[in-house]
């Protein structure tokens, strides 16, 4: 668990941390150890840089105004700018995007296409323009335009892996239209509503995900291809094996959290990693997430995390009086 580079803190520091403290020592140890270990590369590199040719169609959807981008040489970017919303959610629901690939590729999960935030002269105002920008999947179709045969046909390592996925960035919109298959793969797409809101990302997850991961829930049994009570369900070994490896390299994880504290505040950044930890930490034996195990792993970092506010506001009030 993440709490290992917490308890040398506290080792360091002799007492537990104030939130700024340990979050200043985790960029610290962060900015020393990770900027050579990840390069972003291949598709990334085309969708961050390679010239925009011309924005073909808009891709329907929501409010995200989804819309086709010809890159030059190399195929096509989906670019979402999110324009319909004000600023600040604007930001978030772009950095979310990039977020939700990070989380993706660093656990080895292989569903979300490269999704990279970039800038674009807007075609009307020339005003530029941030949005995220994805690589499109040619010739795939969304689950809704799918028969309800070729839906329960998708292979369910795929499936299982989506939702675990999925549980893991909190993601509440996964519903038919946002998710593609190609060739029986699926691929992840839109994630702007995800990795919650709240200062403390880990107070809200019992709430939210037995709303999510219930079966009884007719909201959910619209959305998700289910096939089971999910802490039933086995997930495939080698997404196991690579989670595992993730939550044994604190190597990796320091990687994650710098990438991720590049997108979202530091303060949400740890939370979610520690979330993460507490899940594969949860994965028993069989291959399962052990649903009182992950309970009361996360119970646990609630309880510290809380700690770690408490004296956040005792410092806060002592520096007041004094
Ligand atoms: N990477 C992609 N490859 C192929 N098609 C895509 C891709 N991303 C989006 N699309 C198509 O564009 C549609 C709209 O995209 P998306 O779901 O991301 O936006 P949205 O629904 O407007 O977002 P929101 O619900 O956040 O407002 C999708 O349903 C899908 O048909
Ligand atoms: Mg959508």
């Amino acid at each position: 668990m993440f709490t290992d580079i917490g308890n040398r803190i506290v080792k360091k520091l002799g007492r537990v941390p104030s939130i700024p403290e340990e979050l200043k020592l985790k960029r610290d140890i962060v900015s020393k150890g990770a900027s050579e270990s990840y390069q972003s590369k291949g598709h990334e590199q085309i969708l961050s840089s390679n010239r925009l040719e011309r924005r073909e169609r808009s891709l329907g959807g929501a409010l995200g105004g989804s819309c086709l981008t010809k890159l030059k040489d190399d195929g096509y970017g989906v670019f979402k700018p999110y324009d319909r919303y004000e600023v600040q959610e604007r930001k978030r629901f772009i950095q979310t995007e990039r977020a939700a690939y990070l989380t993706d590729l660093l656990l080895g999960f292989d569903l979300v296409p490269p999704t990279v935030v970039r800038t674009l002269p807007n075609q009307n105002t020339f005003v530029n323009q941030v949005g995220s920008m994805q690589q499109f999947i040619e010739n795939s179709r969304v689950g809704a335009e799918l028969s309800h045969e070729e839906r329960q046909a998708i292979d369910k390592d795929e499936v299982m892996k989506l939702e675990l996925f999925d549980f893991m960035i909190q993601n509440s919109d996964r519903h038919m239209g946002n998710y593609l298959v190609k060739d029986g793969k699926i691929y992840a797409i839109d994630h702007g509503s995800c990795l919650g809101s709240e200062i403390n990302p880990l107070k809200e997850d019992a709430d939210i995900r037995e709303c999510i991961l219930s079966d009884n829930d007719p909201h959910s049994r619209s959305h998700l291809i289910v096939f089971g009570e999910f802490y039933e369900r086995k997930i495939p070994d080698t997404t196991v094996a690579k989670l595992k490896a993730f939550a044994a390299s604190e190597k990796e994880q320091i990687v994650y959290l710098r990438l991720m504290s590049e997108l979202i505040e530091e303060r949400y950044a740890a939370p979610y990693l520690d979330r993460i930890l507490c899940i594969i930490h949860a994965i028993n034996d069989s291959g399962m997430v052990d649903r009182k195990m992950y309970r009361e792993n996360i119970e646990k970092e609630v309880t510290r995390y809380q700690t770690l506010e408490n004296h956040l506001n005792e410092a806060a009030s002592l520096e007041k009086a004094a």
